[in-house]
């Protein structure tokens, strides 16, 4: 079953044409990923396929829904979204940034904390868990943001380069917990400047270049036309 579709994605910011006819379409229990230069406008794409911003034109398709006004509410609960940019409330613990954020979805406070207190312990933050914010690193930070994108149990996983800045080990946990929930079905939708990354987590790869997508195949029969490197073939594409 396809998950989501792109189809003929355009937005203008002003007079600059930040995506130009992107097309694409994503398998319920993937894992997708987009790679392209900086400015190469994933993030815009990622921001649109959960309605944070709309196309100028073309249409996105999740599941069975066209994404509109009417049907954003109801996409956005089977949605989970970790962000490029973290954007946790500054003035709240680590584990209220969860609870606060689990309330959106009518979670149950007391099922909210059974699963922030899960993730938390996943990703070692869970001594952190009274722990302000401010206090926090910039990993910790990072990782406390992915793990809030999980709280609603999401069908469809939106991850805006998760891994930047985790140290090797966070890098592995994070890694590790898109395995698991590849393997329970769930679609992942990630961004990444990370071949390694790309190679062990992505069924599927579309190399993006100002705001078009390149290529779209697997990253095995992608590496082939370069001896196996994929860093190689991302040079290659996306040069001037
Ligand atoms: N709100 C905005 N207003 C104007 N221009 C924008 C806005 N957001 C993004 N852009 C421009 O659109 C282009 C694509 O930006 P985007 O953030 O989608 O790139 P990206 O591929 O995510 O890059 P990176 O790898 O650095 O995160 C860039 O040229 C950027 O300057
Ligand atoms: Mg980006």
């Amino acid at each position: 079953m396809d998950s989501v579709t792109g189809e003929n994605l355009v937005k203008y910011y002003k007079n600059f044409k930040a995506l130009d006819s992107v097309s694409f379409t994503i398998q319920e229990g993937e894992c997708f990923g987009f790679l392209g230069a900086n400015g190469a406008g994933k993030t815009t794409l990622m921001n649109m396929i959960y309605g944070f911003i709309s196309p100028t034109s073309g249409r996105i398709q999740i599941f069975d829904k066209e994404l509109n006004k009417k049907t954003l509410p109801e996409i956005k609960r089977i949605i989970g979204v970790v962000p490029q940019d973290n954007n946790l409330d500054p003035d709240l613990s680590v584990i209220e940034n969860l609870l606060v954020y689990a309330r959106y979805f009518d979670i149950k406070r007391k099922e909210a904390l059974k699963r922030a207190e899960e993730l938390l312990n996943f990703v070692d933050l869970y001594k952190w868990k009274q722990t302000n914010i401010r206090k926090l690193s910039g990993g910790m930070k990072r990782k406390l943001t992915f793990i809030r994108g999980l709280i609603n149990d999401p069908e469809i996983l939106i991850l805006d380069e998760p891994t930047t800045g985790l140290d090797p080990r966070s890098r592995r946990q994070i890694w590790d917990r898109i395995e698991m929930l590849k393997h329970s079905g769930k679609t992942i939708i990630l961004t990444t400047h990370y071949m390694e990354e790309a190679e062990k987590l992505c069924d599927k790869i579309a190399i993006m270049g100002k705001g078009k997508i390149l290529v779209i195949d697997t990253p095995q029969n992608l590496s082939i036309q370069f001896s196996g490197n994929l860093e190689k073939v991302y040079l290659n594409m996306t040069e001037d």
